[in-house]
């Protein structure tokens, strides 16, 4: 379990499922994705999370707001199923329920995230992508410092050519230690 002044990065419990599928639900959180999950399409991204964290012991880790004891959506490390000119690698990724937006969390979260990434799990670079038109997710990665090089910028596999989400921009991190 992780932790900062507003937040908690921690395991997936059965009572995230309800609220995960909700915020899977939401076309405005999802309008950088293909489509909107059904509930068990939540579910099954809840169980490839946890087979994750199995695997590599680090995850898109469940968020709470340590203030209310709400879940919020996620925030973590994740490697990256796909292969592209940056992979193998571990990517900083966010996703939270449109009423906690605006508030500073995903920055603070994954503050925290890097932090554990570079100082427990020993990584030397932690990345961070996302379509180009989703400006959002951007002002994250350069609210954490991450910087962005565009000839690294990159179509993404998984969607068809011409997709107006296949455009991906490409930030990274080094750990200075
Ligand atoms: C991407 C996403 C996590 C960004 O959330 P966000 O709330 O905009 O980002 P932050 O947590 O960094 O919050 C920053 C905002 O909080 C404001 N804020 C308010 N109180 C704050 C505080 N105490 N500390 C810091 N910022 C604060 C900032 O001014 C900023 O506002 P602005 O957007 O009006 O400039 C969110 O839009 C989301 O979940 N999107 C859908 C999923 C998605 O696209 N994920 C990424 C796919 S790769």
């Amino acid at each position: 379990m992780l932790q900062t002044p507003r937040l908690i990065l921690r395991g997936w419990q059965p009572s995230d499922r309800e609220p995960f599928a909700r915020l899977n639900a939401d076309p405005e959180v999802m309008k950088y994705f293909p489509a909107t999950l059904s509930r068990q399409e939540s579910d099954e991204l809840i169980e490839r999370i946890e087979s994750h964290r199995q695997t590599h012991n680090f995850c898109f880790w469940a968020v709470e707001e340590r203030s209310t004891g709400a879940f919020i959506g996620f925030i973590g490390l994740k490697v990256p199923a796909f292969e592209a000119h940056f992979t193998p690698t571990v990517e900083v990724g966010w996703r939270l329920a449109k009423e906690f937006w605006g508030k500073g969390y995903a920055t603070e979260g994954a503050k925290e995230a890097i932090r554990y990434g570079f100082e427990t799990i020993g990584l030397n670079e932690i990345v961070s992508f996302t379509a180009q038109i989703n400006l959002r997710s951007i002002a994250v990665m350069k609210r954490l410092g991450m910087t962005h090089n565009q000839a690294d910028d990159f179509n993404h596999p998984s969607l068809p050519s011409g997709h107006p989400l296949q455009r991906h921009v490409f930030f990274r991190i080094q750990s200075h230690a």
